[in-house]
């Protein structure tokens, strides 16, 4: 079974899904995390897209969540936090437009959901990737209010970044994967919509485990 949240970055839907998965006691699957590895790969072929789709072919990747972090090694070796820097950032919705780059995060998610129950984020899963989600759900939150949780989550590892630096990454970003010609961000019309801008974290995690609870009952 799979459930799907997609939204622009920072309304919430990766701390959310993680809280959910803890709570229901599910897996949970962040695909932004897998375009973030394709792009460390692409990084490291120093942008020659030949050498990236050999290499992307060549590697083995694996994942797998635990202690409410999504854990993600290249070839056995662990990748978990060098995905999250800010080279990696700014490069990944190039390489997430990428169509061949696309079907293959879309293959590696959708054999590992095979078995279980699944709440995955990101930005095209209701739409593109898992139509027919059991649940689907589109998050989303102001610009102003998703820089400065972004902000407030990454200041820790980077003393020196600032709101507006911040609000360029995100709204930069926002553009393209909205604009893209594939698979854009988009709400999947069945997609129940949250709006987190004046919702607190427990509130917006409470309201998505309802609807939840909700399906796995009527699926006992
Ligand atoms: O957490 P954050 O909002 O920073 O982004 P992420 O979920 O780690 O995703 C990083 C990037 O991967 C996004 O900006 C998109 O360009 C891309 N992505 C995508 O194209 N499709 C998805 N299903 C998930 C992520």
């Amino acid at each position: 079974m799979i459930i799907v949240i997609d939204g622009p970055a920072g309304s919430g839907k990766s701390s959310t899904a993680r809280a959910i998965a803890d709570r229901l006691d599910i897996e949970y699957l962040d695909s932004g995390a897998l375009y973030r590895t394709a792009t460390l790969i692409y990084l490291e072929a120093n942008r020659d897209k030949e050498t990236f789709f050999r290499l992307l072919n060549q590697k083995n990747i694996s994942f797998y969540y635990e202690d409410q972090k999504f854990h993600v090694a290249v070839d056995g070796e662990s990748v978990t936090n060098k995905i999250r820097t800010g080279e990696v950032t700014k490069s990944v919705s190039e390489v997430a437009a990428l169509p061949r780059v696309r079907s293959f995060v879309n293959n590696l998610m959708r054999d590992v959901v095979l078995d279980g129950i699944y709440i995955a984020e990101g930005r095209d899963l209701g739409t593109a990737v898992f139509p027919d989600a059991e649940l689907k759900f589109f998050m989303s939150a102001d610009l102003e209010e998703r820089a400065k949780r972004r902000l407030s989550e990454r200041r820790k590892n980077n003393p020196g970044l600032t709101l507006e630096e911040v609000k360029q990454n995100i709204a930069e970003r926002d553009l393209k994967d909205s604009k893209r010609q594939a698979d854009p961000l988009k709400k999947a019309d069945d997609a129940i919509e949250i709006d987190t801008t004046n919702l607190s974290f427990e509130q917006q995690v409470d309201k998505i485990c309802l609807e939840i609870r909700e399906i796995l009952k009527e699926t006992e």
